[in-house]
């Protein structure tokens, strides 16, 4: 049933524009949820909406001047409404509104509303306060209380098969070049009991596949109803005891902390899928110190070693920078020569961007950027020609795909293998929502082709009991 304030209010338009991670596109769903009451109805139309929302990525210099850009196209547009008798509000949250505050506001006058990732759930009453007042506001403090319980239950009433649910925020870690620990603040994990009800919710609406969110997501360490320790594997072989989920995932990892017990899962956990994001940044042992990334290339190798001992077919898939500062030519070598060894099914790499406020930044022998350029591009020539491989090596292998949508073509239904690849093939709708086996039989630049196994017979899945 609508509540009161819904009904008394006529609709207003929100529009969300995301930027960056995964946790972003979470914390974009949550905002959509907080704004709901308030009379607040999702617009894919940003000349449409009447509050428009830039929610920021700050990781690279790149990801922060890209919302100054989009900002000057929301000006305009906010013109354009104004000459038509419209009020548009606009409000940057996220990373970069964490850590640009009061600049961003002194930066950009179309701005009325700064709100950091800890703040989120005070945004109807942010939004409240500018209409009232026309004031401009900066919220980018991490208050004590929990924003998790603050928040609003999901209930968008959309159908999605997979769901990210955020399990852990912020980080301890602090890799010289990273602005996380800043922006997120202290590493903080949810209870599991709330991850639990969370998960149930989201499986009574049809999701079958759960990914772990966390920037340093196997750091997790909720306490539990016994008042002891939850790690993310307790948490994983818990989340995995509800019948409606199939499919777990999480994201992303720190090699420091990826304990026994997590690793043991992949080998008897059947429902934890076959992927693990682990990022190495760096070859060479001298750069990865001055990262403060407290591993190793021979320990990364090791733990590698380990996990494919437990889980021979693992994905493996990881982040590289390249150009940090001090970074040699040999240097460099040795990071191509790890990419090689290992051979990476996926992987994300980048030009080493200087982030004020972090150590690496004021750090000698900054790489110019003619030289970080050539290095990405020889790395990730590399790096692709190892995902090919990957991929080739899964034509003729029957596996599960988990369906999610209609494929670009009539007849064509398109999901996920256990090894996070995009499958294509001819099938009914009413696959999507379910697991088939399916006979991959080609690979092409983005995606797997593939043909239903012959004589499958599809069944009604087991519903939870919710
Ligand atoms: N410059 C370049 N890449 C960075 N990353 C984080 N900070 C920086 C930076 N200052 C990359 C890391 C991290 C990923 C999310 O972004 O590889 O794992
Ligand atoms: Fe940033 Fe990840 Fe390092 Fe934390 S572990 S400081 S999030 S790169």
């Amino acid at each position: 049933m609508p509540n009161k304030r819904t009904m008394a209010t006529s609709p207003k338009k929100l529009h969300i524009k995301t930027f960056g991670c995964q946790m972003n596109a979470y914390d974009s769903e949550r905002m959509a949820e907080v704004l709901q009451p308030a009379g607040y109805e999702l617009t894919d139309e940003a000349n449409d909406a009447d509050l428009v929302i830039l929610n920021t990525c700050h990781i690279r210099e790149k990801a922060a001047e890209k919302v100054y850009s989009e900002l000057g196209r929301v000006r305009l547009n906010k013109e354009a409404r104004k000459a038509k008798g419209r009020d548009t509000l606009v409000a940057v949250a996220g990373c970069v509104a964490q850590a640009e505050g009061e600049e961003i506001i002194a930066r950009a006058p179309v701005v009325d509303i700064v709100v950091g990732p800890q703040s989120l759930h005070r945004l109807a009453d942010l939004v409240a306060e500018a209409q009232s007042t026309g004031k401009r506001s900066v919220e980018t403090e991490f208050p004590a209380e929990d924003k998790f319980a603050a928040l609003p239950v999901r209930a968008d009433g959309k159908r999605h098969v997979s769901a990210f649910v955020t399990v852990q925020e912020g980080c301890d870690k602090f890799c010289t070049f990273c602005v996380v620990p800043y922006t997120r603040g202290a590493e903080y994990s949810r209870e599991p009991a709330e991850i639990v009800a969370e998960v149930e919710r989201l499986s009574a609406r049809g999701v079958r596949e759960v990914t772990l969110l966390g920037q340093n997501v196997n750091a997790y360490h909720g306490s539990g109803v016994d008042g002891g320790r939850w790690s993310l594997a307790q948490l994983l072989r818990k989340l995995a005891e509800n019948p409606a989920i199939e499919r777990l995932r999480f994201t992303t990892s720190h090699p420091h902390d990826m304990d026994d017990d997590l690793i043991a899962l992949f080998g008897d956990e059947p429902k934890l899928m076959p992927y693990l994001h682990l990022p190495f940044q760096a070859g060479s042992d001298r750069i990865l110190a001055a990262m403060n990334r407290k591993h190793t290339a021979a320990d990364y190798e090791a733990l590698i070693a380990r996990i494919r001992d437990t889980r021979p077919d693992i994905a493996l898939s990881t982040d590289i920078i390249v150009g940090f500062p001090g970074e040699t030519d040999a240097d460099f070598e040795e990071t191509l020569s790890l990419t090689r060894r290992v051979r990476f099914a996926q992987a994300f790499s980048f030009k080493y961007s200087a982030r004020p406020g972090t150590p690496a930044a004021n750090l000698d022998g900054q790489v110019p950027d003619s030289v970080k350029k050539e290095r990405l591009a020889v790395l990730q020539a590399l790096l692709e020609e190892s995902r090919r491989g990957f991929d080739q090596a899964t034509v003729g292998r029957r596996m599960p795909v988990l369906f999610g949508g209609k494929g670009r073509k009539p007849g064509q239904i398109t999901g996920r293998s256990p090894y996070l690849q995009a499958v294509h093939v001819e099938g009914p709708d009413t696959l999507i929502g379910h697991i088939a086996e399916v006979d991959i039989s080609a690979a092409g630049p983005n995606s797997l082709t593939g043909v239903m196994k012959s004589g499958f017979e599809w069944r009604e899945p087991v519903q939870a009991a919710v």
